[in-house]
């Protein structure tokens, strides 16, 4: 009967000990990841990276600047500032080359976005085409499963 009164005492204690481990933890990812949207997922925000990417392929190919600067700026919005952030969250952690690699993608949609306010219609496709090599450059190594690379695919 003592010994049982041990054994439940030590698994009290040890008990508290893990909530008050796990505490200060939580706290500190909250604090890290405010700044995205809550339960938005890299598997999500790279679907509809790749849908608004479809919209602007097309806009592009229309020479329709407005919706051009439009979808580009989706983009931008939907990876270009959070793709880092979630990676880090989903895999505790980030290397500098997904870094580098995320913010090659950022330089192609900022010239993308200055190249539709020039009208600029010379040389959007070429910088369109760079877009995709980032697309496919960062899932070249990041991306597990396989698709036909961005830059091979003509239903876009
Ligand atoms: C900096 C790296 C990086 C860049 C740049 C990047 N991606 Fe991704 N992408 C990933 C990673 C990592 C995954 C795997 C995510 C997962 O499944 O958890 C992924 C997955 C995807 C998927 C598959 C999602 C699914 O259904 O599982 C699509 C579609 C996609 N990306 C589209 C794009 C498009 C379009 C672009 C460019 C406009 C792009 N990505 C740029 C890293 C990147």
């Amino acid at each position: 009967m003592k010994q049982l009164l041990v054994i439940l005492t030590i698994m009290c204690v040890m008990f508290t000990g893990l909530i008050s481990c796990k505490k200060p933890e939580d706290v500190a990812v909250e604090v890290l990841y405010t700044s995205g949207k809550k339960d938005e997922t890299l598997e999500h925000a790279m679907k509809n990276a790749s849908r608004d990417l479809r919209r602007l392929s097309r806009s592009i190919e229309n020479r329709d600047w407005v919706e051009t600067e439009m979808w580009t700026k989706e983009l931008k919005e939907g990876i270009g500032y959070s793709c880092v952030e979630l990676y880090m969250k989903e895999h505790r952690g980030v290397s500098s080359e997904f870094v580098i690699m995320g913010s090659r993608f950022f330089d192609a949609v900022r010239n993308l976005t200055s190249l539709c306010k020039e009208h600029n219609s010379e040389n959007i496709d070429a910088e369109f085409n760079r877009l995709l090599t980032t697309c496919d450059d960062c899932h070249e190594i990041y991306k597990e499963e396989e698709d036909l690379p961005f830059t091979l695919r003509d239903d876009l």
